[in-house]
């Protein structure tokens, strides 16, 4: 875990309560986190979510794994530092979200127990959501998929330390949701998912 470097700072208080922010916004924050292998549907899950949400008049704002290592995390690779770091990273980003009143779709493979568990318990600390949701789905099946053809370039040896080829993926043992990809669509997953945001007040 990272340590804070900075000596002489002080947190600094805003006027406006979590309870008027959740009025002001008409719905509580809150971060789901989508974790399984690359190709499980992570990303096609929250994409639609996404859209249903906001369609429904919802604040809900997607953060992808692919997508932020474009930019914010544009220095880090694949190596379980990096992984880590970059995990670090968006429990804090959208732990920020949660807390501005926003649902946050957050799609990475995140195949650490630790580090997913170290973004859960940054949302504890704060008392906000955090809802893990496991997307499963058989290597074989996610290998067959192969949307961006990299399955192939790891079984070839061209792409090191693909998780579910030769990098390890931690399945999840205590996540809110578990969603076989391998056995419903993508509409029923959504409603998987929109049925628990329901149940817990968050969207109802
Ligand atoms: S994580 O492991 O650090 O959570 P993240 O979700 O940000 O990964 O990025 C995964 C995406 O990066 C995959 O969907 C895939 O497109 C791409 N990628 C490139 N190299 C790798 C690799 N070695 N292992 C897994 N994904 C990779």
């Amino acid at each position: 875990m990272a340590e804070t470097k900075a000596t002489n700072i002080h947190w600094h208080e805003g006027a406006v309560t979590r309870e008027e922010r959740r009025d002001n916004m008409g719905q509580q924050g809150a971060s789901i986190w989508f974790t399984g292998l690359s190709g499980s549907g992570k990303s096609t899950i929250a994409v639609a979510l996404e859209q249903v949400l906001l369609q429904r008049g919802r604040h809900a704002y997607r953060l992808d794994g692919d997508n932020i290592r474009f930019g914010l995390n544009k220095n880090l690779g694949f190596s379980a530092e990096d992984r880590a770091e970059n995990i670090r990273r968006i429990g804090e980003v959208t732990k920020l979200f949660a807390d501005a009143g926003v649902v946050c779709l957050n799609s990475f493979i995140s195949p650490y127990t630790a580090d997913r568990d170290a973004a859960r318990a940054l949302h504890a600390d704060a008392s906000l959501s955090f809802i893990e949701v496991y997307v499963k789905c058989p290597l074989d099946v996610a290998e067959e998929r192969d949307p961006k053809g990299l399955y192939k370039k790891a079984r070839a040896g061209e792409i090191k330390g693909f998780t579910g080829i030769d990098d390890p993926y931690e399945e999840p043992e205590k996540a809110e949701l578990v969603i076989d990809t391998s056995q419903c669509s993508i509409e029923e997953a959504v409603q998987q998912v929109l049925n628990y945001l329901e149940s817990q007040g968050i969207t109802a």
